[in-house]
Parts: structure tokens; C-alpha cells; sequence
């Protein structure tokens, strides 16, 4: 099978439940590889790194759209992306990064910890008990977008409405995107959690806190970012805190339930939380690709990049590149700390990465000790997508 057959069957519903096995066949038909017209997938360790971190691969802002899909613009969730830090090169990407980066270094997140932790007791005293519970509804959705939401200054009793508009606005950013039925989706939670975040931002307004919403509307008072701009920021930092760790906690719930020899040892030894949650990240990333375009003519690893070519990058296959991990098939938490690109690297690398891992690193061992029982009690559901990658429902007795 040549690697644009695998690209293909990537793009089916087989391909999307259990992608690894196509990621392999990509791999070893090379590490960068041209599969059309200016474009090119990537998908060794390496050159993933490199793409991430040289700043002649851009993103994709307005520029870029403008030249690779002419009338972007009609496309209310393609705007909204254009107008996020996400899809913004500099000088805007840096100003608008600056305008949310105090409330996400790890000094600041490590304050939320005692908050993470009453969460998580809250969520486990809600779950306990003898029949089967959907650990991604009871746990794994409701916990971060608490945190998030109290970060942000949302309320939280909005999550219900949420939660649908957050998961079609990220069709948008799937590897495959564009289809007419995802982006129609994609558009309508646009218009509609841009309608929200307006009307929000109009109250607190009128009604300031002590929130994210608050110091934003200070720094657009104070002309750093504007309304259309802001609007689209909060929306993507609500969605990147809703689509992405939750999918963190399933996928480590389930790589850790198959094997009960880690069940135990995290068990006994909770202080390996942290290995433990950077070998989930690895194993079973929640974002398995990206994309940036080559600000000029590149190389890549001896390949020719012309400039404006689309490069795809695929995280997860980069994470089982055993040029760079030893058996990268086994979960193993004890491997050397090797780092992942499963939050990115460089510009663009995760605002979010400190909150994620301090949920996740709270969130297992916690489970595990006041849960003797844990175990799956049920065949587990994946959802059908490629780029956010997660379960929709994970049954187990708590
Ligand atoms: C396990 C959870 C998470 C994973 C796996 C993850 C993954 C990623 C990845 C791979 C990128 C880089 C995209 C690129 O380079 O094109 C990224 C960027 C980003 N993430 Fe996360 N993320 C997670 C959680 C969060 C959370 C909780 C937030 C915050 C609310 C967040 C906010 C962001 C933002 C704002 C960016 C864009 C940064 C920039 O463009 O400079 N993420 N994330």
C-alpha cells in the first residue's frame, strides 16, 4: 500500500477509530512526503520538531487563506480561527499570546491546585457507587471545563449549551476539513458562540470581576486587542480547554484500565503521576495533527518545499517514531523523559499545557486511590474524528 492510500483510508471512519497502524505505513514510506499538489505530510520526530519550531513555516493567518482557499472569509468558523492566536504569525500572534499568558504560566496554575483537587473529590463522590457510569460525561468533560470556565469567568451552568458548539465549531480544525455538512456545523456554533461571548463581555461590561473577561475588556479599553478579535479569543480559549483535556483523561483511562499492572503501580506510587501523564499524552494524543505553510522555498529533510506549500503534521504519528522512542507501541511509562509534541512546540507551543497536566496529574491518582474498584464496564465508544481524538462514551463501575 503506497502512503496515499494511507492518507485515504485515514479519511474513513475505520481509519479515524484506530489511526496508528496507517500513521506506521506513512512513517515508513518516509518522514516528509509530497502527496499532491504543494502538499506534504510529515511524520518522523524530527522534522515535526523542526516544522514547529523554524519560523519560516508559518501559520495559517489571513495571508496564507487568502492565496490557499479564496473565500475563506464566508466561512464564519474559518474567521473565527483567522482571528485567534491559533492561525496568527508575528508581530499579532505575540501580542495577542502576551494578553492571556499571565493567567496560564505554572506559577499561576499551580495556585489552582487545591480548586483541582476539591473538583475532582466532588466529581469521584458524584461517581461512586454500583452501576456503570460514563466516565467522559461524569469526569472527563465536566472537570475541565469547570477549571476553565472559572478561570475565564463563564458561567459554568452554560456548560450543557456549550458542550454540542464547542465540539462543531472544532470541526473546523479537523485534518480533513471542510466537508459542506461539518463546515455548515462548524459555522452555525461560530455565529452562536460569537453572539454569547458578546453578550457576556457587554455584561461584565456593566458588572467587572476578578476573571479573564475582565482584564480583557481592560486591555481593549487600553487599544491592545479589539472586539472582534476578543470575541474570538475567549471562544478558542474555552474550546481548547474543553475538546482537548477531556480527551487527555479518557485516553489515560483507558490505556491505563487495559493493563492492570499499571493500574497498581500508579496506584501504589502516586507520585509518578507526572511520567504517568506525560506517556498519555504520548501514547493517545488528544490533537493528532497541525498544519503550517512554508513561508519560502524550504528543505525538509533533502525534500523540496515550494513556498506556500501546506505541510501537515502529524503529532501522533511522530509520537510512535522509534527513531525517537524505543517500542513505541507499549505504553511505558518508565521510558526516558523524552519530551512529546503532543502540545505543539515553539510559537505556538500550548498555552494550556501547565492547566492540563495539573488536572490530569491531580485527577489519576486521586481516581485510583479512592476508587479500589475502577474498572471498565463496558465496550468503550471512540468518536468519530480524526484531529481531536477521544471517546464518546467510556463506561466503567467507579
Ligand atoms: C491535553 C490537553 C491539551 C492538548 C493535547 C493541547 C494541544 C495543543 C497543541 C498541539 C497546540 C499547538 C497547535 C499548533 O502548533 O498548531 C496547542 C495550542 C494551544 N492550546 Fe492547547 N492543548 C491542550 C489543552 C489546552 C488548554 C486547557 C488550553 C487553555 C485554555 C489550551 C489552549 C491553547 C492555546 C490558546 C493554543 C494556541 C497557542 C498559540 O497559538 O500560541 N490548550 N494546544
Amino acid at each position: 500500500m503506497d502512503a496515499l492510500a494511507a492518507m485515504q483510508a485515514l479519511a474513513t471512519a475505520e481509519g479515524r477509530t484506530d489511526p496508528y497502524p496507517w500513521y506506521e505505513r506513512l512513517r515508513a514510506a518516509g518522514p516528509v512526503l509530497a502527496l499532491g499538489e504543494g502538499f506534504y505530510v510529515v511524520t518522523g520526530y524530527q522534522q515535526a520538531d523542526r516544522v514547529l519550531r523554524d519560523p519560516s513555516f508559518l501559520a495559517t493567518d489571513a495571508a496564507v487563506l487568502d492565496r490557499t482557499l479564496p473565500g475563506w472569509r464566508a466561512s464564519a468558523a474559518w474567521r473565527w480561527l483567522g482571528r485567534t492566536m491559533l492561525w496568527r504569525n508575528p508581530p499579532d500572534h505575540g501580542r495577542l499570546r502576551r494578553l492571556a499568558g499571565s493567567a496560564f504560566t505554572a506559577r499561576r496554575t499551580a495556585q489552582l491546585r487545591p480548586d483541582v483537587v476539591r473538583l475532582v473529590d466532588g466529581l469521584i463522590d458524584g461517581m461512586a457507587g454500583p452501576d456503570p457510569v460514563d466516565f467522559m460525561d461524569a469526569f472527563a468533560f465536566p472537570l475541565p471545563v469547570a477549571v476553565i470556565c472559572a478561570l475565564l469567568g463563564v458561567p459554568e451552568s452554560d456548560r450543557d449549551w456549550f458542550r454540542p458548539r464547542a465540539h462543531d465549531l472544532t470541526l473546523a480544525l479537523e485534518v480533513f476539513a471542510g466537508d459542506p455538512d461539518s463546515m455548515g456545523r462548524a459555522d452555525t456554533a461560530a455565529v452562536e458562540l460569537e453572539d454569547y461571548f458578546v453578550g457576556l463581555l457587554a455584561h461584565r461590561r456593566a458588572h467587572p470581576g476578578d476573571d479573564m473577561l475582565s482584564d480583557l475588556l481592560a486591555a481593549g479599553a487600553a487599544g491592545q486587542i479589539g472586539g472582534a478579535e476578543m470575541v474570538a479569543h475567549l471562544a478558542l480559549l474555552l474550546v481548547a480547554g474543553f475538546e482537548t483535556t477531556t480527551n487527555l483523561l479518557g485516553n489515560g483511562l483507558a490505556a491505563l484500565l487495559a493493563r492492570p499492572d499499571l493500574t497498581a503501580e500508579l496506584r501504589a506510587h502516586p507520585e509518578l503521576a507526572g511520567a504517568y501523564v506525560e506517556e498519555m499524552l504520548r501514547y493517545d494524543p488528544p490533537v493528532q495533527a497541525t498544519s503550517r505553510h512554508a513561508g519560502q522555498d524550504l528543505a525538509l529533510d533533502g525534500v523540496p518545499l515550494p513556498a506556500g506549500a501546506e505541510v501537515m503534521v502529524l503529532l501522533a504519528a511522530a509520537a510512535r517514531d522509534p527513531g525517537r522512542y524505543a517500542r513505541p507501541d507499549r505504553f511505558d511509562p518508565h521510558r526516558d523523559p523524552v519530551p512529546s509534541l503532543s502540545f505543539g512546540a515553539g510559537a505556538h507551543y500550548c498555552l494550556g499545557a501547565p492547566l492540563a497536566r495539573l488536572e490530569a496529574q491531580v485527577a489519576f491518582p486521586l481516581l485510583l486511590r479512592r476508587l479500589p474498584g475502577l474498572r471498565l464496564a463496558g465496550p468503550a465508544l471512540r468518536r468519530d474524528r480524526l484531529g481531536f481524538r477521544g471517546f464518546a462514551a467510556l463506561p466503567i463501575i467507579a
